[in-house]
């Protein structure tokens, strides 16, 4: 069971869909969950099921002019994010939320130093000045184990490692205390062992600062090492949700039962979900019932019928599926 805790954010039936020349996709479109205070909460699913956009839905960076947040809550702190003008929603990215795309050479500006990007950030959220913005800046490289952090203010981001710069954008982020990260890793290309380190750092900071976490990653390996909670995402909704123990062990959906059995091992790391027979459905014309029924192997007539409601199999264990009910 997970520990009682503080609710961070609570999210309700958020819908994103994109509105393009060849109809409406619907790449988020009813997602629901809760995140708590220190919490860690994996968000897993194929390549196309919508984990991106729901993190950048959470910040309102939803890409333009298509894409379009049709509906939903998001509460941050017990506040709606939905209903914020853009200049609140410029105030509280950075301060209260924050994304980390996991190739730090897409977060840094190649012509500015490493000091004058943390610093940045520190002013905009802190307000800070002078001496004590750069005391700020270069503690803020310490606390993310960044050596001799003072010369490396100098730097720009091609005098640093691949790791040294991740751990850059990680201060970049953590120096304005969110309350909640958001990490996608979908894109990584980063060496195994750095991101093992980086990941690690991440959970260092959390377990002194209470921040709550969201880890997109295709990787249940680390989803099982890093997180508390895990959400399983397919064609734009959550199917399955609960601690880590209780899912891996107890899987109740067939989507996530199919994930799991072609899992070679926890220990084996992958760039990709393992693939499982079928493509998911187009998000333009999605099947009726239970999206995952033209893949399922456990399939009835009912499944057809309708969206299968959310059930709680186990204490904090949700899953839509008819099979279940
Ligand atoms: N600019 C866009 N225009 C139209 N549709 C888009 C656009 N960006 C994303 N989509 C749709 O949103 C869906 C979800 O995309 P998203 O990036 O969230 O997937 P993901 O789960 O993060 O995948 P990956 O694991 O590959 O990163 C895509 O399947 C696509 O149909
Ligand atoms: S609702 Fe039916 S089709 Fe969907 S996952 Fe459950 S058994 Fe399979
Ligand atoms: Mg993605």
């Amino acid at each position: 069971m997970v520990a009682e805790g503080e609710v961070t954010l609570d999210v309700k039936d958020l819908r994103t869909h994109f509105f393009t020349r060849r109809g409406v996709a619907k790449a988020v479109d009813g997602v629901s969950f809760r995140l708590r205070r220190g919490e860690t909460l994996g968000l897993v699913g194929e390549s196309g099921s919508g984990k991106t956009m729901t993190g950048l839905s959470l910040l309102r960076l939803v890409p333009q002019p298509a894409g379009r947040i049709v509906g939903g809550e998001v509460r941050l702190l017990g506040e709606n994010l939905l209903t914020k003008s853009q200049a609140e929603m410029r105030h509280i990215r950075g301060r209260l939320i924050s994304m980390i795309l996991q190739d730090p050479m897409t977060s840094l500006n190649p012509v500015f130093n490493i000091g004058f990007q943390v610093a940045e950030g520190i002013h905009a959220h802190q307000g800070l000045r002078g001496k004590s913005l750069w005391d700020k800046a270069e503690e803020a490289l310490r606390l993310v184990r960044i050596s001799s952090p003072k010369d490396r203010l100098k730097n720009y981001p091609h005098e640093m490692s691949g790791g040294m710069r991740q751990r850059a954008v990680g201060a970049i982020v953590l120096s304005c205390q969110p309350a909640v990260v958001i990490a996608d890793e979908s894109t990584t290309s980063l060496d195994v062992t750095i991101q093992a380190q980086y990941l690690q750092l991440l959970r260092d900071i959390q377990r002194e600062s209470s921040l709550s976490i969201i880890f997109i990653t295709h990787d249940f390996g680390i989803v099982a090492q890093m997180c508390d909670r895990v959400a399983v995402m397919y064609a734009g909704r959550i199917v399955e949700s609960g601690s880590v123990l209780d899912l891996f062990d107890h899987p109740a959906h067939p989507y996530t039962r199919a994930l799991l059995a072609s899992v070679p091992n926890m220990e084996s790391r992958l760039e990709r979900l393992p693939s499982i027979e079928g493509q998911p459905p187009a998000l333009g014309s999605l099947p009726e019932g239970c999206r995952f029924r033209p893949r399922c192997r456990e399939v009835d007539e009912k499944c057809q019928e309708g969206y299968p409601p959310e059930v709680e199999v186990a204490p904090e264990h949700f899953v839509s599926c008819w099979g279940v009910m």
